[in-house]
């Protein structure tokens, strides 16, 4: 970390940092004055950090051959590596998905974004911890040809995380539209953790996209939310993969706007998960498949080996119930419907050991700790007995655990014909008396996907709600079933796909269901988010802002 002499006071550079008005800045007249700015974005350190990496990001409009034909217009992030390692900046080809971006823990980053669109937007790094005025809050939107810098340091543990828009009653659309890249955290040890490192590490992007006659996106909002009907893996269709007979690491985010997922082999053969949304578990488990809700990530490790070499194996998502109402808007592919999400064609080619990459110099990341060594070559059903896995992560099943004392409760319901959390929707600079919290606090907050006073679903059912928290990963430490018959037999067909045992940042919440989930407060104050992840519930106002203030404040 290189950090340069603390700051006599603000500078007129920190100013311009702080207020998003920098370097490529267009100056909109901000009314802030520099004092308050600092406070009341959380930065008051105000120091002067020079980047170990700084990018220059740009949304813009464009093209992308999609489908066969015509080319699809899109939004898209592209961006160049102005300093830091080569590879930083890592362009995925023939899609419109941002280039990954590769960080590395304690990395001070900058980056510079453009918005080169035709509306107002901003950038939000899903599931890092970052300081309020690096958060991409939708109250810090720019307007076109504006733009923002963002300085952070890489504080997370390493994992996949990803970044998207965040301007409020917008995210849905724009996302969609192609604005959403990876994010992926290395801390170089996973050679020596015997993890797939090179091109046996597939980052895997899940969406739903609907088109019209010529190719072009078709997206129109509903209370359901909006599921397109053709399954884009990486920005492309049909995605046939060639891979070794070997092991893999598969890295898969869900990056669509409302559909969940229910991911599992044709052949039932278990599916081995290494980790979550935060980083590694400390132990690999087995599911028969994974309940994958929007935002959500799942690390698998997969040995294509116990597959016959020369055949073809279809990743797919499997039907479920309670999607929605009816199962969803999209009459052609509902929410829970079962279908081929990609297929995997597996070569005779045998790897037998994964070669160390002379760039992978171990680096013992501050919070990594797990060795995965003995498992590499155990995927198949024997890969449970591991090492004795730590309480807080071990693999937890619903009901495990006992309902523990609760800081705050949410209620996720409809009102006046709008999801809410416990009947607000969004205000852009509020917050509620019972969204205050203190700065190092760590609290148990509760998820209730039920109208209070019970009422057991509404219209089918009610509807799953992917609740996301910003600026931190949470423990979920209890899950507890719903008790309307009808919401717990749909509830039966996607519980056993969970991964509640490792950092979470997104927890899916099927009608019914009650989940709790345990989180400190960390190094920043400020004003952050709670919302629904299913994009159209948080456009509609499925989000609150939730305050970090220091003790005593
Ligand atoms: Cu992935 Cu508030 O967002
Ligand atoms: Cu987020
Ligand atoms: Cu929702």
């Amino acid at each position: 970390m290189n950090t340069s002499s603390p700051a006599q006071g603000l500078s007129r550079r920190n100013f311009l940092r702080l207020s998003g008005l920098g370097t490529l800045g267009v100056l909109a007249g901000s009314a802030i004055g520099f004092p308050s700015i600092a406070k009341a974005l959380g930065r008051p350190d105000a120091e002067l950090i020079e980047p170990d990496v700084e990018i220059n990001l740009q949304a813009v409009l464009s093209q992308a051959p999609i489908f066969s034909g015509l080319e699809t217009q899109v939004w898209r992030y592209q961006a160049d590596l102005i300093k830091g390692p080569a590879g930083t900046v890592q362009p995925i080809p023939n899609t419109y998905l941002g280039p990954i971006f590769h960080f590395r823990p304690g990395q001070n980053v900058r980056i510079n974004f453009s918005n080169r669109l035709s509306e107002e937007t901003i950038v939000h790094w899903h599931g890092l911890h970052v300081p309020e005025a690096a958060d991409g809050h939708p109250r810090l939107v720019i307007a076109p040809n504006e733009s923002y810098v963002y300085d952070f340091t890489v504080l997370d543990r390493p994992g996949m995380y990803w970044y998207h828009p965040h301007p409020h009653g917008r995210t849905g659309p724009q996302a969609y539209r192609g604005l959403a890249g990876l994010i992926i955290i290395s801390d170089g040890s996973e050679t020596a953790q015997g993890l797939p490192t090179g091109a046996y590490d597939l980052p895997l992007v899940i969406q739903d996209r609907t088109v019209d006659s010529q190719n072009q996106l078709v997206y129109f909002t509903s209370m359901q939310g909006f599921l397109g009907d053709k399954i884009l893996v990486n920005g492309q269709p049909d995605v046939a993969l060639s891979v070794e007979s070997s092991v893999y690491r598969l890295r898969v985010l869900n990056g669509s706007n409302s559909r969940i997922y229910k991911l599992a082999w044709p052949d039932a053969t278990p599916l081995t998960v290494i980790g979550t949304d935060g980083g590694l578990l400390d132990a690999p488990v087995q599911r028969p498949y994974i309940t994958l809700a929007p935002a959500e990530r799942v690390d698998l490790l997969v040995d294509f080996s116990q597959w016959p070499a020369g055949s073809s194996l279809a990743l797919r998502s499997l039907a479920f119930a309670g999607g929605g109402f009816g199962g969803g808007n999209n009459a052609n592919l509902p929410n829970g419907a079962d279908f081929a999400v990609m297929t995997f064609q597996i070569n005779d080619t045998v790897v037998p050991t994964l070669t160390p990459t002379p760039s992978a110099t171990p680096d013992p990341g501050p919070l990594s700790n797990v060795t995965y060594m003995p498992l590499i070559f155990s995927t198949g059903t024997k890969a449970q007995n591991s090492t004795a896995p730590a309480p807080a992560s071990s693999d937890f099943r619903a009901e495990q655990v006992a309902p523990q004392q609760v800081a705050r409760s949410f209620s996720l319901y409809m009102q006046f014909g709008q999801w809410t959390l416990n009947g607000r929707t969004f205000q852009m600079e509020a917050t509620a008396p019972d969204e205050v919290v203190e700065l190092g606090s760590t609290e148990i907050w509760e998820f209730i996907n039920q109208q209070p006073g019970g009422g057991g679903g509404m219209m089918g059912g009610g509807m799953p709600h992917p609740i996301h928290i910003h600026d931190l990963q949470f423990r979920i430490i209890s899950r507890q079933a719903p008790t309307d018959p009808t919401q717990l037999s749909n509830w039966e067909t996607v519980k056993d796909g969970y991964v509640d045992g490792g950092w979470k940042d997104t927890v899916l919440l099927m009608p019914g269901e009650r989940v709790q989930v345990q989180m400190t407060f960390k190094d920043y104050t400020g004003l952050f988010l709670y919302h629904c992840h299913n994009l159209e519930h948080e456009d509609m106002g499925m989000m609150r802002n939730y305050r970090i203030v220091e003790p005593g404040a």
